[in-house]
Formats: structure tokens, C-alpha cells, sequence
């Protein structure tokens, strides 16, 4: 299969090092769209959200998508917010869609650890984004439960269920 796989999820659900592993799994190309951005715009996601503001971020991150989108066989690591624009949306249904659901206290342990997320500096902004956006993750066709799995085991589920359904 050709398709390029998203992977998306709230922040700190571990997209970038499940989607890096994946990517070696498979020999595919791996791309990491925060990192993207962050590399062309030479500076951190949280600079831009303070200097530029969160509609500008949103806009790079549209561009690097649907330039992403022209592309085949690689796998992809999107921001957490990236899956709330509709056109987004409308390249990854184009791809295979995957979903890393893990439980919410796991993630705010996870991002009490650090400070570089522009988005989830409160706890209560944390769960008012969660509560906000959970019904559209959902919505992926491929969604993966998490809790307690080691990342090979997720990505062994990936590809057992992405690679298998798609051929
Ligand atoms: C965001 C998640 C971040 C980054 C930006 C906005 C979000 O990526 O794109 O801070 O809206 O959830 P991670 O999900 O990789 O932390």
C-alpha cells in the first residue's frame, strides 16, 4: 500500500516516536510536521505561537500538510491540533488515518514533564482541549489503544491492522 500514515492524538500520546519507529519498521520515509516547521521557520512551535500566534502556526501547519499530501509511502506525525482543520481532514481520509488513544491521565503525566507545549501550560486547559477535541480523534478510521503497550507492540498493531485492511 501505498498511502501515506497519519499519525494523530492529543499531545503527548508519543506520535513522533511511534511514528519514527514505525516509519523504520516499514522503510518508509518518516516525517515529523512540528519539526518541519520548526526547521523552515528556524524557530520553536512555542516562539511562534507567542511571536506569530496560534492562526499563523495553523496556517504553516495547513501548508506543510497539504504539501505532505502530494507525497506517497511515508509516515507522518502531526501536531495534536492539526486533525481540527477541515481540509487537513480531507488529505488524511486520503491517507490512512491512525488515532493513539491514550487515557488522559497518562498524558497529563506525561506533559506535567514538560514546558516547551504553548497549549497546555494549565492543567485545566489540558483537559478543556481533551474534552473538546476526543470526539474527533475518534473518528479515525484506525484507532489504537495505547494503555499499557510497549511502542513496538503499538507499532505491531498499526501495521497489523493499517497494512492488513488496506491491501
Ligand atoms: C498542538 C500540539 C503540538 C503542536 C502545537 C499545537 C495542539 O504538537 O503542534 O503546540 O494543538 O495540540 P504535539 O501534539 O506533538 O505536542
Amino acid at each position: 500500500m501505498d498511502k501515506n500514515i497519519y499519525i494523530s492524538g492529543f499531545m503527548g500520546t508519543g506520535k513522533s516516536s511511534i511514528g519514527r519507529l514505525l516509519s523504520n519498521k516499514l522503510d518508509r520515509g518518516f516525517i515529523d510536521t512540528d519539526h518541519q516547521i520548526e526547521q523552515s521557520s528556524e524557530m520553536s512551535i512555542d516562539e511562534i505561537f507567542t511571536k506569530l500566534g496560534e492562526p499563523f502556526f495553523r496556517d504553516i501547519e495547513k501548508e506543510v500538510i497539504q504539501e505532505l499530501g502530494n507525497q506517497k509511502k511515508l509516515v507522518i506525525s502531526l501536531g495534536g491540533g492539526a486533525i481540527l482543520n477541515e481540509e487537513n481532514q480531507k488529505i488524511f481520509s486520503e491517507g490512512a488515518l491512525v488515532f493513539l488513544d491514550t487515557p488522559l491521565t497518562i498524558i497529563k503525566e506525561r506533559l506535567s514533564r514538560t514546558s516547551h507545549r504553548p497549549l497546555a501550560k494549565r492543567d485545566d486547559e489540558i483537559d478543556a482541549l481533551y474534552e473538546e477535541r476526543i470526539a474527533t480523534y475518534r473518528q479515525a478510521p484506525y484507532i489504537i489503544d495505547c494503555q499499557s503497550h510497549s511502542p513496538d507492540e503499538i507499532c505491531q498493531m498499526i501495521i497489523k491492522k493499517v497494512i492488513l485492511d488496506e491491501n
